[in-house]
């Protein structure tokens, strides 16, 4: 909840968390997602996949298997595979019938052998723990409130191999920086006019950019991952407009703190303060 929210807006903002509200916007949005994501963010969404891709620190790729969580159109394989080319298997999670379709029928099909789909709410989801060499997401925060994206940092701890490698991406609020009105302007009236106007009238990507404005940044995410005891890295790209955590959980045999099976809803402390760089 909001500090200081009125009861209404609590409920409105319950609501816009709600798994089948964010369902129905992003089976609304499939069709013109890719075009739509690119066009409005100048690029930029594509430079920041790239970037956690980058992130994503595996030093024994070949093989490696893993999952991109709320894959969406599957957007960030291309530089996943291109950086990595010895990947054995993406496991790509989305709760979107349309986005899930989207990837299946148009996108990946040459890919297809190396990539699996589960159509699901990635909380209830039932993946095994300990079956992941590396775990990516790009863009899929910003649809958690802190009591899920907790829930979330639990699963990331639980389904990671001990050494397994991490790395998350989100558009975010750039606090501090002098053109911030400006990109929020853009954000929060620009792109919802372009929307009315060339979707004739539709709604759904300015909801994408309530729901990276109500985001804040990834760190609260961040401290969530080091709650579980993972080791975690902050970074900020293009001050600040996206924000970044990446990292590894711990090997088996290092003293840090509980990580494995059984934490996902458990309460294990902070052990790690990540840095912070811009890029
Ligand atoms: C902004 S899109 C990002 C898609 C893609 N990763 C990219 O780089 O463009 C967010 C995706 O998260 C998915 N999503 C949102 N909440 C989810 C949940 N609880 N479980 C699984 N997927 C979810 C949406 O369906 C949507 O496809």
């Amino acid at each position: 909840m909001t500090e200081g929210a009125r009861p209404d807006e609590t409920a409105e903002e319950d609501g816009l968390y709600d798994p089948h509200f964010v369902k129905d916007v992003f089976d609304r949005c499939s069709g013109t997602y890719i075009a739509f994501s690119y066009l409005c963010s100048l690029g930029f969404t594509e430079r920041w996949r790239r970037q956690c891709v980058e992130l994503l620190d595996l030093p024994d790729a070949d093989g490696a298997t893993g999952y991109d969580l709320m894959a969406g159109t599957g957007e960030v394989w291309p530089h996943l595979l291109r950086h990595h080319p010895g990947i054995g298997a993406i496991t790509a999670v989305d709760i979107s019938t349309g986005m899930h379709k989207r990837a299946l029928d148009r996108l990946h099909r040459h890919r297809a052998h190396r990539i699996a789909f589960i159509e699901d709410d990635v909380l209830k989801s039932a993946l095994a723990p300990e079956s992941a060499d590396f775990v990516l997401s790009t863009f899929g925060l910003k649809t958690f409130n802190a009591n899920q994206q907790a829930r979330l940092a639990g699963l990331v701890a639980e389904v990671l191999k001990p050494g397994g490698r991490f790395a998350f991406i989100e558009a975010s609020d750039p606090g501090g920086w002098w053109l911030r009105p400006l990109y929020l302007f853009h954000l929060k009236r620009v792109l919802p006019l372009v929307e009315r106007v060339v979707l004739r009238g539709a709604q759904d990507f300015a909801m994408i950019g309530a729901y990276c404005t109500r985001f804040g940044d990834a760190r609260t995410f961040g401290d969530q991952l080091r709650r579980h005891g993972l080791d975690v890295r902050d970074s900020r790209h293009f001050f600040g407009c996206a924000t970044a955590v990446s990292g590894r959980k711990p090997d088996r045999a290092s003293n840090l703190q509980p990580s494995g099976p059984g934490c996902r809803d458990g309460d294990p402390s902070p052990n790690h303060q990540g840095d912070d760089r811009n890029a």
